[in-house]
């Protein structure tokens, strides 16, 4: 080859080794074989030329831009592989290393406990029914047979919340529900007897220790008609014990007691005959025959209408079937406790 164009092929291999991006290039290339490169300039100067001369000059000119062309397609793909590896590299995931893993929640063993209690209910034919926790004085003691001047209100240490004013007045006091008791009168006045529902949720006392949480669960029982007695009471939470607990070595005892809303009324205690608590009467509930003012309240005659309720505590029985010695761990969130029950 022509030596001059020698050297311009060997500048062009230096000028294009020395690109560093894919768009340096298009320079390189113009420098070159663009309309004022140096290739360009030389295939112009052509025409002075004739046979044998041109035709060998015409070659190696060809020659020439060829070998730029190639070194120019040379480098960009090496830039573009280039390109794609540090890609690579940077968005590199090491598929060998151990997944994060999915973790499976639990529902909490209260949770689990009011699950059971429904569905041993539901399948003895009550309903079940919700109600709200900031409750108004009025559902949670008035029509419950507790005026607002009733001793029996101080049976109960009860949070009260500030009313909200409406229209400049102050509205009715509110409380956070101490029992599930109130459902009753909200549940049977929008529902017609026969009147069988249970309501459980949560309730709130000021108190604490290591059997009294300031919130604790209750669930509320009533069922009312016709010719609803005290056996069909006892009948009914014996047979929900021994579901409850699935074990047939249980003993209920009905024991006098005072609730203004129930008359008579009692404590109900179950005793295992056998495992570790074997003898103990352990109290589960209040009950008693619904008392006729609150029969009234709820709007039903009471001469012709009779009934009982109870309310349980969640966590006593939680407790007991799960062998719990202290209500704290419910709310402790300690999952240690927790996962016992996923
Ligand atoms: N509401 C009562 C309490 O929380 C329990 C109860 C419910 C008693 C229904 C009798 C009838 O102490």
């Amino acid at each position: 080859m022509d030596a001059d164009l020698e050297s311009i092929v060997a500048r062009a291999r230096q000028q294009i080794a020395s690109v560093a991006e894919e768009a340096q290039l298009a320079d390189a290339k113009a420098a070159f074989l663009g309309k004022a490169g140096a290739l360009t300039g030389l295939m112009k100067s052509l025409g002075s030329l004739v046979g044998e001369a041109k035709a060998r000059r015409g070659q190696a000119l060809n020659h020439a831009k060829q070998q730029v062309e190639a070194l120019l397609n040379q480098r960009g793909a090496d830039l573009r592989q280039a390109q794609l590896e540090q890609k690579l590299a940077a968005e590199r995931i090491d598929v060998t290393l151990p997944g994060r893993g999915i973790g499976t929640g639990g529902l909490h063993p209260i949770t689990l406990t009011i699950a059971r209690i429904e569905e041993i209910f539901r399948s003895i034919g009550f309903d079940v029914a919700d109600g709200p926790e900031i409750e108004q004085d009025f559902y949670n003691f008035t029509a419950l047979n507790m005026p607002s001047d009733h001793p029996a209100r101080s049976m109960h240490d009860t949070f009260y919340v500030a009313a909200p004013v409406v229209e400049g007045q102050r509205a009715e006091p509110l409380v956070l529900r101490t029992h599930t008791s109130p459902m009753q009168i909200r549940y049977a006045r929008r529902n017609p007897p026969p009147i069988k529902v249970i309501a459980p949720g949560k309730t709130y006392r000021v108190d604490s220790d290591a059997t009294h949480s300031p919130m604790f669960h209750q669930f509320e029982g009533m069922w009312i008609d016709e010719d609803v007695s005290f056996a069909d009471l006892k009948s009914v939470y014996a047979d929900f014990l021994h579901q409850f607990f699935e074990r047939d070595d249980i003993e209920v005892r009905f024991r006098s007691s005072y609730f203004p809303f129930t008359e008579p009324s009692a404590e109900i205690d179950m005793r295992f005959s056998e495992g570790p608590l074997r003898g103990r009467w352990l109290e589960v509930s209040g009950s008693g025959q619904v008392h006729p003012n609150v029969v009234r309240n709820i709007g039903l005659d009471p001469e012709r209408y009779i009934g009982f309720a109870f309310g349980s505590g969640v966590e006593r029985l939680a407790m007991l079937r799960y062998g719990v010695d202290d209500l704290r761990l419910f709310f402790e969130n300690d999952l240690r406790f927790l996962r016992q029950f996923a």
